[in-house]
Order: structure tokens, then C-alpha cells, then sequence
């Protein structure tokens, strides 16, 4: 394990610079009294000044690479940090450490204990998000849920937001509207002559499906298909979103203060989507007048669809790859329901579907760094000072594939849910929490649609496992894990 940094406050190298100036003063306008001076005085004050206010202001920083002036280690770890290169650099690093991204902090936390304390603990002191010039744009400068800081505003979102989406209320009352709509996917699928032969890629559909459940939920409308002009409005708008947020085309001028007036033209490109955007929100669904409810509109667009298709992706793509998997998910509903059809009052009954859902999650978490965290004031980690204003992400998908804590992580085995992990469930409210398996966060920023995510997969994987046998393209025996978003889905009626 390296070793942790220091750090103290510029103060010493101040007093040390003034000193030094005193004595160039002093040697050229009195040059007679200079050795005197300068032994006598300056010097050990300056050096006892040094010491002394250094030992006692600095403080250790996690461990991390040595920071190069105005870049950090930006340079040297790139724009792609993600959770699989995060890993690696956990086990040079440890569980806790300090990347500097120009003026910026990334504070990487890899352990399920110090995970505990970022999330759960110490979950008030972590639980703003970092912002930057970009997400101030997309989010109208934190007037969001998802993206906002710690405090008032955030409580108020989160209350207005609880009862219409997540309470066990809304997916008992939701879930029939749900299937619905998983029935419509499932018939487009049986007439569709390319299922069968070639097949098909299956995103769009679903893509299709997961809009008009949120759509339906919010505005009680829906798209009438995958060629709805709205539809593909809506799915261009956001994704241009994600693309302009995620890119890393913009870390110059978030990372480096200086060079920020340069990235004019690209803030110019956010605002002007954002603001077509919220119109779009707004014209097509005209009652929506106040601020607030606009952006739960943008954050169930942000938060609820990707996510939840991707993880649909993914359980499809190992559901393909792993057909005894498909086998014991038909063995168990048609042993336990007796020709009944799967329904969300009945999911609980079904362990060997819930822990598909839970291993597709474990194996391909969909926010593999959760949606970062940020102390708004100096905090300690792990016996490590934590400056103010870092960037805190927890490697959740590290947590959950590290083969320390985990039996053969890198395998796809629903099984291992319902034995040697039997005990462990994805972290709900009020649950016993187990902070190596963490899809949804846990504590006050966790994820607030866990109860509809989970419900959601679960009806969807039932609908398809006992409507077909999902093949992958014909001519190959299995589906790229590489190429997943373009993934070719034959399914067999
Ligand atoms: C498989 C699907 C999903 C996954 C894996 C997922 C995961 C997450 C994660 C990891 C976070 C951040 C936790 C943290 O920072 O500690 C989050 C936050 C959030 N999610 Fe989800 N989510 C999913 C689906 C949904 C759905 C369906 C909704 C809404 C209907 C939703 C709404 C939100 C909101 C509003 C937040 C922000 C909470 C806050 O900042 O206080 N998510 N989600």
C-alpha cells in the first residue's frame, strides 16, 4: 500500500517566502547587519515558524499517484476512470484513495466497511453530489433531486416525489399497467416474422415499453410506437443529454478553472438542449407549470429508463448464454404458480427468478460508481482527511465482483443467491443491509425506484422466459457480452 500524502496550508511557505525576502532587504540596505540579522533572528524564526505550524496543520490525505502541478494525475490516469480501472488501482492504492483531476479531488473508496461510512454512517457528512458547469445546465443549477446538494431542497423533492412513484402502494397499483404493457412487447415479438429466423435487437422494443411505463405513470399518455415522432424526440433529446454529461470532452475546462472560458461553445450546446428539452417536456404535457415538477419529469428520464433497460439487456444477454438458467426460471413458476401467471403479488414467491434479477445486477451493475457523492465540508475517511468539496465514489460494482468477498465473481450463477449468499438481498429500506451488494446505493441518496426497478425485472424476465426460448443470432452460439446495446436477440416461440 502507498503511503498517504500530506498536506499543510500554504501559511508556512508564505511566512518562509517573507523571510527570505527580509533577508535579501536586508542585505542590500544594510549590508553590515546581515550575517548578524539573519543568524540572530530570521532565520530560526522562520525555520521554528516552519516546523512548528506545519507539524501542526497537516493532515494525511489518502494514498493516491504524486500530484503534478495544475494537472494532477490527470495526465498520467486519463478521462476514462472507470470502476474496472478504479479496481485495479484499489489494490495498489487500498480501499480508500485520492486521485487529483487538476483543482479537483476524486476521493475512490473500494471496501464495503468504508462504503458503510460514505453511505450509511457518516451518509450526511457524503451526502451531497459534486456539481460542474455542465450538470449546472442540465440540472438549472441543482433545482433537480438526483444531482442536487444535501439540504432542504433535496428533502422537498424526495417528499414530492415519494408518493406518486415510490411507495408499495404505487407498484401494487402500477403493476397491471406494467404487464400491460410487457404483453404488448410480447405479442409485437410473436408476430414479428425476424424473431424467429434472424432475430432481432430487442433494445428498441423494450427501449419503447420502459418510456411508456414512466410516461403512463407521469402523464397518464403513451407513444404508439417505435416510429412516434414524439418517441423518437424524446429518446433523442435524452440520450443527446447523457452524451453532452458523460463526455469526457468538457474535463479540461471543469478540471483546469483557467481554460473554463473556453468551453463556451460547448455550454452554449448544453443550454440550448436543455432548453428545448424542458420544452418538449413541457408543450406535450402542458399541465406541467411549476419548476419543481418539471425536473421530476427530466430526473425519471435521467434515473429511471436507462438504468432499467440496460439491466434488462444484460439479464436477456446471460439468459441467452446460460439456457439451464431459462430452464429452472420456467421449472420453478410453473412448480410453485401451477399454470398461474407471474404477477407482482406473486414475485415473492419465486426466489430463483428474484435472484436472476439480483445477479444480472451483482455481475452488470448498471451505475457501477454509484451516482457520485460529495462532502460539502472537510471530513475524515478511514482515519484520512477528506478535503471539502471531493468527489466521492463508491466502486459498488468492485464491492460485488471482488473475489476476496465473492465465490467465482466473474460467473454468471443465479444459484449462488439462494445458497452460499442466500442471506443477501439488494440493500432495501428498513432491510438488513449488506454493504458488498450495493446496485442501488443504500441510505438517504439511495435509490429511490428500487421497488419498481426490481418488480419491473422481474415481470419482464417471466414474460419472456415463458413466452420463448431466448436464442442468440443465428449462426453463433452465444451473445457478445462486448458488444451488449447492439445485441441481435432470436427468440424462439
Ligand atoms: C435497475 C434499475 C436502477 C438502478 C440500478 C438504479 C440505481 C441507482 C443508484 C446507484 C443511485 C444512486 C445511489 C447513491 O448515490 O448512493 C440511484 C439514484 C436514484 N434513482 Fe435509481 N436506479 C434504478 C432505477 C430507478 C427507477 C426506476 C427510478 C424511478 C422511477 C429511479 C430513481 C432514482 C432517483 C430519483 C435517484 C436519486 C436519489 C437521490 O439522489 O436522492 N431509479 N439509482
Amino acid at each position: 500500500m502507498a503511503l498517504p500524502q500530506h498536506h499543510s496550508c500554504n501559511k508556512p511557505i508564505l511566512v518562509t517566502t517573507l523571510s527570505l525576502l527580509i533577508l535579501a532587504l536586508t542585505k542590500i540596505l544594510y549590508p553590515q547587519l546581515y550575517i548578524k540579522f539573519s543568524l540572530t533572528l530570521v532565520v530560526p524564526l522562520a525555520i521554528i515558524y516552519y516546523f512548528f505550524f506545519k507539524s501542526s496543520t497537516s493532515t494525511a490525505l489518502p494514498p493516491g499517484h504524486f500530484p503534478f502541478p495544475i494537472f494532477g494525475n490527470w495526465i498520467k490516469v486519463g478521462n476514462d476512470l472507470n470502476h474496472r480501472l478504479l479496481a485495479s488501482m484499489a489494490q495498489t492504492y487500498g480501499p480508500v484513495f485520492l486521485l487529483k483531476l487538476g483543482s479537483k479531488n476524486l476521493v475512490v473508496v473500494s471496501d464495503a466497511e468504508l462504503a458503510t461510512q460514505v453511505l450509511h454512517t457518516q451518509g450526511v457528512e457524503f451526502g451531497s453530489r459534486p456539481r460542474n458547469v455542465v450538470f449546472d445546465i442540465f440540472t438549472g443549477n441543482g433545482q433537480d433531486m438526483v444531482f442536487t446538494v444535501y439540504g432542504d431542497h433535496w428533502r422537498k423533492m424526495r417528499r414530492i416525489m415519494t408518493l406518486p412513484f415510490f411507495t408499495n402502494k404505487v407498484v401494487h397499483n402500477y403493476s397491471n399497467m406494467w404487464e400491460e404493457e410487457m404483453d404488448l412487447v410480447v405479442n409485437d415479438l410473436k408476430k414479428d416474422e425476424n424473431v424467429k429466423s434472424k432475430g432481432i435487437v430487442i433494445r428498441k422494443r423494450l427501449q419503447l415499453m420502459l418510456y411508456n411505463i414512466m410516461c403512463r405513470m407521469m402523464f397518464d399518455a403513451k407513444f404508439e410506437s417505435q416510429e412516434d415522432p414524439l418517441f423518437i424526440e424524446a429518446t433523442r433529446f435524452n440520450s443527446e443529454r447523457s452524451r453532452l454529461a458523460q463526455s469526457f470532452e468538457y474535463n479540461y475546462g471543469d478540471f483546469i478553472p483557467l481554460l473554463r472560458p473556453l468551453l463556451r461553445g460547448y455550454l452554449n450546446k448544453c443550454r440550448d438542449l436543455q432548453t428545448r428539452r424542458l420544452a418538449f417536456f413541457n408543450n406535450y404535457y402542458g399541465e406541467i407549470s411549476e419548476e419543481n415538477v418539471l425536473y421530476i419529469v427530466e430526473n425519471i428520464n435521467v434515473a429511471a429508463i436507462e438504468t432499467t433497460l440496460w439491466s434488462m439487456e444484460w439479464a436477456i444477454a446471460e439468459l441467452v448464454n446460460h439456457p439451464h438458467v431459462q430452464h429452472r426460471i420456467r421449472q420453478e413458476i410453473s412448480r410453485v404458480l401451477n399454470g398461474e401467471a407471474v404477477k407482482e403479488s406473486n414475485l415473492h414467491q419465486l426466489p430463483y427468478l428474484q435472484a436472476t434479477v439480483k445477479e444480472t445486477l451483482r455481475l452488470h451493475t448498471p451505475i457501477p460508481l454509484l451516482v457520485p457523492h460529495m462532502n460539502l465540508e472537510e471530513a475524515k475517511l478511514g482515519g484520512f482527511t477528506i478535503p471539502r468539496e471531493s468527489k466521492v465514489v463508491v466502486n459498488a460494482w468492485w464491492l460485488a465482483n471482488n473475489p476476496k468477498w465473492w465465490k467465482n465473481p466473474e460467473e454468471f450463477r443465479p444459484e449462488r443467491f439462494l445458497k452460499e449468499e442466500h442471506g443477501t438481498d439488494a440493500a432495501v429500506a428498513g432491510g438488513k443491509v449488506d454493504f458488498r451488494f450495493l446496485p442501488f446505493g443504500v441510505g438517504r441518496r439511495s435509490c429511490p425506484g428500487i421497488i419498481l426497478a426490481l418488480a419491473i425485472l422481474g415481470l419482464v424476465i417471466a414474460k419472456l422466459v415463458t413466452n420463448f426460448e431466448l436464442k442468440p443470432p443465428s449462426g453463433t452460439h452465444q451473445i457478445d457480452k462486448r458488444i451488449i446495446s447492439h445485441v441481435t436477440l432470436r427468440v424462439v416461440l
